[in-house]
C-alpha cells in the first residue's frame, strides 16, 4: 500500500485522529452551492417511496445501522429495520411492500451483505449502498452509491468509517426528512460541524483514554460497557474494538437489561465503563452504575457536558443529542487502543481477523 502512517506508529491511531476532517470532508462533499445538504435525487426519491428501510451489514458497519435506525425514524419518520447480513437468509424478514434496503460496508466487498444484495435485487427490490470504496462491489451491483469520503481505512479495527457511516446516515435521513417536511429543531450542517470540533477535542485529550486504559484494564479478563438507548448501540461498538484488538472479553449491555441476567456476572474489581449522553435515560444508567458499584464494579462514566456531571471521569463536549454517537465512540476506540498497546498486541492487525472478509 502507497498510504503512509506518516509520525504515527499505528495506522489505528492516525485514522482515529483523521476523524474531524473527515467530518469536514463529508459537510463539503454532500453540500449544494447554497451550503444546503444535499443527496442525488434519485435516493431522495427511493427513501420517499419506501415504507419500509432495511439495514443489512456485518461488524462495525452494522453497529453504525443502528444509530442510523435511529436517525431515519427521528429525522426521516420512515420505519427501518437494522439486519445482520450473515443472519438475514435464514431469517428472511416479512417484508413490506414498498421496501427500501440500504447495505453499510466500509469495504464494498463484504461477502455476507454482497449474498443479501444479489437476493434482494433478484426478488426486484432497490437497494443502496453506503461504502468508503467507489467502484467496489457492493456498490457496482446496487442501484445507488453514497460515499464515506473517508479515505483509505487501513487498520482491521474500523473507527473513521464508523462515524463517517453515521454522518452519512444523519445527511441521508435529513435530506429525506426536509423533502417530506418533517419537522424539525436540527440544523444538520452546524451540528456536524460543532461535533467536528468536539473531536478535536478528543483527540488532543488521548492521555485522559490512556490512563482510562492503564487504570481499569491493566491485567483484566473482562470489561463491560453499558448504555441505554443510543448509548447503548455505543456500548456494542466499543466492547467490538476491546475484543478485536486486545482480546479482552467485553460485552455491551442495554442498562435495563442488566438486572434480568448479566449483573451476575459482577464482582469486586470488574471494569464497566458507562455512557450517559442522553438526557432522557441520564438517571436511569446512573441507577445501573450505582448498582454494579455496590457489586464491587470498577465504574468509570463518560458523560456530556450540559447534563448532571459531577464525579464522572470524563465530561465529553456537547453536541447535539442525535449525533452524540460521533464523538461518545472516540474514547472507547481510544481506550482499546491503548489496552492493545499495553498488553503488547499487534494494534493494526489482530490475530484471526482480516480487513474486508470475502468468503460468507
Ligand atoms: C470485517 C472487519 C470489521 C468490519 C466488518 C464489515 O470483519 O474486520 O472491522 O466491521 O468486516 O466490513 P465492511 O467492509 O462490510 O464494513
Amino acid at each position: 500500500t502507497d498510504i503512509e502512517k506518516g509520525t504515527y506508529p499505528h495506522f489505528m491511531l492516525k485514522e482515529i485522529d483523521e476523524q474531524p476532517l473527515v467530518m469536514r470532508k463529508i459537510i463539503q462533499a454532500y453540500q449544494d452551492e447554497n451550503g444546503r445538504l444535499q443527496i442525488n435525487e434519485e435516493i431522495t426519491n427511493a427513501m420517499l417511496k419506501a415504507d419500509r428501510i432495511y439495514i443489512v451489514a456485518c461488524g462495525t458497519s452494522y453497529h453504525a445501522g443502528l444509530v442510523g435506525k435511529q436517525l431515519i425514524e427521528k429525522l426521516a419518520e420512515i420505519p427501518v429495520e437494522v439486519h445482520l447480513a450473515s443472519e438475514f437468509g435464514y431469517n428472511m424478514p416479512l417484508l413490506s411492500k414498498r421496501p427500501l434496503f440500504i447495505f453499510i460496508s466500509q469495504s464494498g466487498e463484504t461477502a455476507d451483505s454482497r449474498a443479501v444484495l444479489v437476493k434482494v435485487k433478484e426478488m426486484g427490490y432497490r437497494a443502496l449502498t453506503i461504502t468508503n470504496v467507489p467502484g467496489s462491489t457492493l456498490s457496482r451491483e446496487a442501484d445507488d452509491t453514497l460515499l464515506l469520503h473517508a479515505g483509505p481505512e487501513i487498520a482491521v479495527a474500523s473507527t473513521k468509517a464508523y462515524t463517517a457511516q453515521i454522518a452519512v446516515l444523519a445527511i441521508l435521513a435529513s435530506v429525506a426528512g426536509a423533502a417530506k417536511r418533517v419537522p424539525t429543531d436540527l440544523d444538520l450542517v452546524k451540528e456536524l460541524g460543532i461535533a467536528a470540533s468536539a473531536m478535536d477535542t478528543l483527540c488532543d485529550a488521548k492521555e485522559a483514554f490512556e490512563q482510562i486504559a492503564a487504570e481499569y484494564l491493566p491485567a483484566t479478563i473482562n470489561c463491560f460497557f453499558i448504555g441505554r438507548s443510543i448509548d447503548y448501540f455505543v456500548g456494542l461498538e466499543g466492547a467490538l474494538k476491546l475484543k478485536e484488538i486486545s482480546y479482552i472479553q467485553a460485552e455491551g449491555f442495554a442498562g435495563g437489561e442488566l438486572k434480568h441476567g448479566t449483573i451476575a456476572l459482577i464482582e469486586k474489581g470488574t471494569p464497566v465503563i458507562a455512557l450517559a449522553t442522553q438526557t432522557n435515560v441520564n438517571g436511569s444508567i446512573r441507577a445501573n452504575v450505582k448498582e454494579v458499584e455496590t457489586r464491587g464494579a470498577h465504574t468509570c462514566i463518560i458523560s456530556m457536558k450540559g447534563l448532571d456531571t459531577a464525579g464522572d471521569r470524563y465530561v465529553l463536549p456537547h453536541v447535539h443529542e442525535l449525533l452524540t454517537p460521533l464523538i461518545s465512540v472516540i474514547p472507547l476506540q481510544l481506550i482499546a487502543y491503548y489496552a492493545a498497546l499495553h498488553r503488547g498486541c499487534d494494534v493494526d492487525k489482530p490475530r484471526n481477523l482480516a480487513k474486508s472478509v470475502t468468503v460468507e
